[in-house]
C-alpha cells in the first residue's frame, strides 16, 4: 500500500480496521468529492492503542537520546523526500492551495527536524545547596501522551506534537480530525517506515470525537493531553480531565488584532495583513481577526489593502495560481456568511468583497470580504471568525487601543505596526496575547514557542520551550 493511501487505523506498529468494522467518508471541501472512506475508531480500538503505547514506553523512555534523534532525523528526512504527495494530500482534503501545503510540509518537517536536535539536549540542573546534601534535578518523560489534532494543519499540528514527545521518550496515541484523516495516516506510514519500534505510536482516527476524548481524559494510564482546536472543546476536555489530574497543553482559539499606527510602514503593513488574514483562507488560529487602523491613515491602508485583495485568485487549491481554497465544510461556510450579514445589519459597509465564480458553487467558498466602519463593540471582533473577512476599525488614541484590544478572553496571537521603539516596548508589554508579531504578519516557526495566554490556552509548543510540555522533573536529595 503506498504511503499516502491507508485508510486504515495504526495501532501497535500494525495497519486495522475498526473493531467494528465501520468507516467514514473523506471529503474534498472544493468539489464535494469523496476522496476515501477511514476506519472509524471505537472504544475498543482507542482503548488497544493506549494499552500499545503503555507497553511500549519503559522501552522507548530507555532508548538513548542518540537512537531517539536518529528516528526522529529519518522520519525528517522521509517527509521531505515526500514533499509533493504530502502537499497533494493536504490540499485535496483540507482545501488549502498547494503553495501553502507545500509550505506546511517543510513547516511540519522543521518540528521534527528541530525536535531531533532537541532530543540532545534534555538537561538537568545541579541546585547549590546550604548544606551537606546533593541537590539535583533530572527530567523524565511525562508517560503515554493522547495527541489531538485538527484540521486546518493537518501535517504541521500533528508533527509539532508528535515530535516533542518522541523526543522526551514519550509513547503516544493520535486523534487526527475526522476532516483530514489521510494527511495524518500518510505521516504515520512515513513514521513506521522510519523505523520508530511497535506501540511507541498510534493514530485512531474517528468520528466519535466526544467518545474519544472521554477515553483519553478517564482513562489512567494516558498522563497528559495536548489539544489544539477551539477554546469551547478545550474547556470540556479540561472539565472532564480533573478527575484524573491529568497534565494538559491547550492550543485553542484565538482573536488576534492586527494594529496599525499613523507612523508605520503602510506598505509592509498592507503585505503583513495579506499574509496574516488570508493563510489558509483565514483558517488559523492567529489569522488576523480585528483591524485597528488609526485615524490618520485609515483611508489610504483601506484604499491599498482593497487593491492587494482584488488580486486573490479564489478557486481549487489544486489549481495553478489560486490563492484563496474554500472553507472546511458547509458548516463553517454559513456561520461566516452569517457573521458578514449580521456586521452589516449593525452598521457595517462591506468596502471590498471579490465576486465568486459560478464554477465554485460545489465548494464551501466564501468571497474574501473586506468590512469598515465596524464600532468597537460589533459582535465580528468579539468572535473568531475562521474565514477570509477583514474587519476594520479607526482609532485615535493609544489608551482607548489597548482597552479594545485587552478586552477580549482569548490572548493568542497580536499584530502591531509602528516605527516608534518606545511605543513598540511599551505596547509590547501591554497586550495581553502570548505571542506579537512587530511589523511582520509571519510569527510562526519551529524556533520559537507557539502558544497562548487567558482562554487561549496554557503550555507552548515549539522552540526549547515545547520539550518541557512532554517532561516531569524529579528532585533528588542525598546526603553526603
Ligand atoms: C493554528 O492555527 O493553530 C496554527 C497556526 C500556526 O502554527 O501558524
Amino acid at each position: 500500500m503506498p504511503f499516502f493511501n491507508q485508510h486504515q487505523l495504526f495501532i501497535d506498529g500494525k495497519w486495522c480496521d475498526a473493531d467494528s468494522l465501520a468507516t467514514f467518508p473523506v471529503t474534498c471541501p472544493a468539489t464535494q468529492e469523496i476522496l476515501s472512506h477511514i476506519a472509524d475508531a471505537s472504544e475498543t480500538d482507542v482503548l488497544n492503542a493506549i494499552t500499545a503505547a503503555e507497553t511500549a514506553f519503559t522501552d522507548w523512555q530507555n532508548y538513548s537520546f542518540k537512537d531517539r534523534s536518529r528516528l526522529l532525523r529519518k522520519w525528517f528526512d522521509l517527509v521531505m523526500d515526500h514533499q509533493q504527495e504530502l502537499a497533494k494530500l493536504i490540499t485535496q482534503e483540507s482545501g488549502k492551495p498547494l503553495a501553502e501545503a507545500r509550505a506546511e510540509v517543510a513547516y511540519a518537517a522543521s518540528y521534527i527536524e528541530w525536535f531531533a536536535e532537541e532530543a540532545k539536549r534534555i538537561y538537568g540542573d545541579i541546585i547549590p545547596s546550604a548544606n551537606q546534601y546533593s541537590l539535583r534535578v533530572i527530567k523524565q518523560a511525562v508517560g503515554v501522551v493522547a495527541l489531538i489534532t485538527p484540521w486546518n494543519f493537518p501535517l504541521a499540528m500533528l508533527a509539532r506534537k508528535m515530535a516533542p514527545a518522541l523526543a522526551a521518550g514519550c509513547t503516544l496515541v493520535a486523534k487526527p480530525a475526522a476532516e483530514t484523516p489521510l494527511t495524518a495516516l500518510a505521516l504515520f506510514a512515513l513514521a513506521q517506515q522510519a523505523g520508530f519500534p511497535n506501540g511507541v505510536i498510534n493514530c485512531v482516527p474517528g468520528t466519535q470525537a466526544e467518545l474519544i476524548g472521554k477515553i483519553f481524559t478517564s482513562d489512567l494510564r494516558v498522563r497528559k493531553i495536548s489539544f489544539t482546536g477551539s477554546t469551547a472543546v478545550g474547556k470540556q476536555l479540561i472539565a472532564q480531565s480533573a478527575e484524573s489530574v491529568k497534565r494538559l497543553s491547550m492550543e485553542l482559539g484565538g482573536n488576534a488584532p492586527f494594529i496599525v499606527f499613523g507612523d508605520a510602514d503602510i506598505e509592509k503593513a498592507v503585505e503583513g495583513a495579506m499574509q496574516s488574514k488570508f493563510r489558509n483562507s483565514g483558517q488559523t488560529c492567529i489569522c488576523a481577526n480585528r483591524f485597528y487602523i488609526q485615524q490618520n491613515i485609515y483611508d489610504e491602508f483601506v484604499k491599498k489593502l482593497s487593491r492587494k485583495m482584488s488580486q486573490l485568485v479564489v478557486g481549487n487549491g489544486l489549481e495553478e495560481g489560486v490563492t484563496i481554497g474554500p472553507l472546511i465544510s458547509e458548516k463553517a461556510r454559513q456561520k461566516v456568511l452569517k457573521l458578514i450579514d449580521r456586521a452589516v445589519a449593525s452598521g457595517a459597509e462591506i468596502y471590498h468583497q471579490l465576486p465568486l465564480n459560478t464554477n465554485l458553487l460545489s465548494g464551501f467558498f466564501v468571497p474574501p470580504t473586506m468590512l469598515t466602519h465596524l464600532q468597537f463593540d460589533a459582535s465580528i471582533l468579539r468572535e473568531e471568525v475562521f474565514g477570509p473577512v477583514v474587519s476594520i476599525c479607526c482609532f485615535t488614541n493609544e489608551n482607548e487601543l489597548i482597552q479594545q484590544v485587552n478586552e477580549s478572553e482569548y490572548g493568542l496571537a497580536a499584530y502591531l505596526y509602528t516605527q516608534n521603539a518606545t511605543r513598540i516596548h511599551r505596547l509590547t508589554q501591554q497586550i495581553q496575547a502570548g505571542m506579537i508579531g512587530i511589523n511582520t504578519g509571519l510569527i510562526s516557526n519551529e524556533m520559537a514557542p507557539f502558544g497562548g495566554v487567558k482562554q487561549s490556552g496554557w503550555g507552548r509548543e515549539g522552540s526549547r520551550y515545547g520539550l518541557d510540555d512532554y517532561l516531569s522533573l524529579k528532585y533528588l536529595c542525598e546526603v553526603l
